[in-house]
């Protein structure tokens, strides 16, 4: 497999480098393998809903004609901090993370506040599918047949206020069940954000499932966001609740390293990291690098939802 050599960009990396120190510091305390321990002790039971399958999920004309990378590259690689820090961690370590029961808690400017199981939430008969290039921040991309609803869909229901002008996401808080959670390189719970513009753009997600089968606890189960234009940190997991509000959310790696990572994260070739080029990327299973494309090639679609800022300075 050439997986492994996809990554130009290390986890040291990415990681705003005192977290990285203190992160280091850490380890005796909570090793990787203390947090694998602590993960296969922590109750629930194994995956064992991870390959079941979804009935009746639509097609959508949303989707890209790109060939989806396999099982194995969307399943093994990933960035799940709350489940440890390396690439090939969050498979093992969420092994037995439990998803039901469920809830999310829906609260701030909305009609209709209030804790929802999740399979009340999300009906079965609203499933697509959504093959979606995705771009991470580390300068690699995938293919990924994503099943889910469109966010708009979940929103209408839920009939926010006027007043609501910002959605946020938070993650589940469980330092028990999530060990990396006890390793303090990020602050938890993690918190995304979005525009209510662009959480109600048809091409934005909350995602349960990929090729066609229910979500790998690796990927987010059992519900995340997918927005497709935007670099993967915004593709928040695990989440428990929605919050409708009139300002900004402060997202997790803003508050870590606000030079570096903004709240709008959108994919832009033209505006480097500051400590690396975003001009070009690796496709996970691919040797030679490919072009960055404007908000990930989804340009026609979403462009006009950011006429007339500066994104250079909105990054
Ligand atoms: N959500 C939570 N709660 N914790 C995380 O560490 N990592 C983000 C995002 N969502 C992350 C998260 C990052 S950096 C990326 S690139 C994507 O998840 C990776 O999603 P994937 O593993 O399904 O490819």
């Amino acid at each position: 497999m050439l997986i492994r050599n996809a990554p130009d960009i290390r986890s040291s990396e990415i990681t705003p480098k005192s977290l990285y120190l203190r992160r280091r510091e850490f380890i005796g305390a909570a090793s990787g393998a203390a947090v694998a321990a602590a993960a296969a002790l922590a109750p629930g039971h194994a995956d064992a809903q991870a390959r079941t399958k979804l009935p009746n999920v639509a097609k959508s004309k949303y989707s890209t004609s790109e060939e989806p990378n396999s099982y194995e590259d969307i399943t093994t690689y990933n960035n799940f901090y709350e489940f440890g820090a390396e690439k090939d961690e969050p498979a093992v370590n969420a092994r037995r993370f439990q998803t039901r029961p469920w809830t999310i808690r829906v609260e701030g400017l909305v009609k209709t506040p209030g804790t929802h199981d999740i399979d009340a939430f999300i009906k079965p008969h609203m499933l697509e599918e959504r093959i979606y290039r995705m771009r991470c921040v580390e300068a690699w991309s995938i293919v990924v047949p994503w099943v889910g609803i469109p966010l708009a869909s979940v929103i209408k229901q839920l009939d926010p206020l006027p007043s609501a002008k910002f959605v946020e996401f938070v993650t589940l808080y469980d330092p028990i069940k999530m060990p990396g959670q006890r390793v303090p390189i990020l602050r938890y719970p993690y918190v995304e954000g979005l525009r209510m513009d662009e959480a109600m753009h048809p091409l934005t997600i909350l995602a349960v499932g990929l090729y066609g089968e229910v979500l790998p606890n690796q990927n987010g189960a059992p519900i995340r966001l997918v927005v497709p234009w935007k670099y993967g940190f915004k593709g928040i997991k695990s989440i428990v609740r929605i919050r409708f509000s009139d300002t900004q959310p402060k997202s997790t790696w803003e508050i870590s390293a606000p030079r570096e990572y903004g709240f709008y994260a959108n994919v832009n070739p033209s505006v480097d990291h500051p400590r690396w080029s975003q001009a070009t990327e690796r496709r996970l299973g691919e040797f030679r690098r490919r072009k960055t494309e404007m908000f990930n090639g989804y340009a026609d679609q979403v462009a006009g939802l950011y006429s007339g800022m500066d994104l250079r300075r909105n990054y």
